[in-house]
């Protein structure tokens, strides 16, 4: 069953932390001059439109994005990345928001590929649409979990894999580690970047347990914005577990997450954390 449609959560809290990490790797990454792939597992749809009945369902962005769009004194991550969000949306507005795959394509160089990985039949539709006729990317209607491991090791020897998943089977906290197990034994050289939510029963947890185990190079970087709604449920905030990471990321984002979390609270108690 596949309920979940990113169109209902574009420009969230969680986008704007997955996507200024995502592009500040891939910056890192075009410091050095030999191409690499990036695989995103879970593509979605690529664009979205913050002016959709979609996105104004919850109007999730006005806690994300929106927050920092206006702002005359971001930090140089955040004004990257909101750099490239306008530069999706060329009649100056903020009507569009790029998923992942747009972050992707607009930050990596002309031999640089992408691959890109969605099972909902919608948004696969629209994302292969998205990037027709785009040479550096290939977009495949495939489970991201099970195809990782064929598209390891890339060509270039050098890779990011991004995995997004919507986790809203719980099944996908297990598929996760099965599939970072699967492509790390055949790359462990590659970056790997995991999102997952924080919620209150703690799901994650386990898993960033068995992510640690898999490699000593790790960072994890997250951020804690609401509490629990009254019943106890909700998406309190969310973080990326890296692999790999960049050597320069963690005091990157230890310069930007102060500045993050005051703009992305939503409760006085909203923290940051940053560990290997
Ligand atoms: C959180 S969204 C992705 C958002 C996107 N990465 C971004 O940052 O803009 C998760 C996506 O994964 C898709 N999906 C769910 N299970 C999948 C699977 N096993 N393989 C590939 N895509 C899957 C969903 O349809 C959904 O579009």
């Amino acid at each position: 069953m596949l309920a979940y449609r990113h169109a209902f959560h574009a420009g969230n809290h969680a986008d704007v932390l997955k996507h200024c990490v995502l592009q500040q790797i891939l910056m890192y990454m075009n410091q050095k001059d030999k191409p690499y792939w990036v695989i995103d597992t879970h593509a979605g749809a690529g664009m979205y439109s913050l002016s959709s009945e979609y996105a104004n369902t919850k109007s999730e962005y006005l806690n994300g994005v929106a927050r920092l769009w206006d702002q005359d004194d971001l930090p140089p991550v955040l004004a990257d990345y909101i750099q490239l969000v306008q530069q999706c949306n060329s009649r100056g507005d903020w009507s569009l928001y790029p998923g992942s795959p747009e972050v992707i394509r607009r930050s990596i160089r002309a031999d640089d590929r992408l691959r890109l990985f969605e099972l909902h039949p919608t948004d696969y539709e629209i994302l292969e649409q998205h990037f027709d006729r785009d040479r550096q990317v290939k977009v495949f209607k495939g489970d991201g979990f099970a195809s990782l491991k064929a598209l390891l090791p890339p060509p270039t020897r050098r890779a990011v894999v991004f995995m997004d998943p919507p986790y809203e089977i719980k099944s996908d906290y297990q598929k996760v580690i099965q599939s970072l197990e699967e492509g790390f034994s055949r790359f462990a050289e590659g970056v790997y970047v995991i999102w997952y939510p924080i919620l209150s029963r703690g799901d994650h947890l386990k898993m960033i347990e068995s992510m640690r185990a898999l490699s000593e190079k790790t960072l994890n970087i997250s951020i804690t914005v609401q509490e629990p709604d009254e019943k106890g449920f909700g998406m309190l905030g969310s973080g990326l577990f890296i692999i790999n990471p960049p050597w320069v990321l963690k005091e990157t984002m230890q310069s930007v997450m102060p500045y993050l979390v005051n703009q992305l609270a939503q409760y006085p108690q909203a923290h940051y954390q940053i560990t290997d």
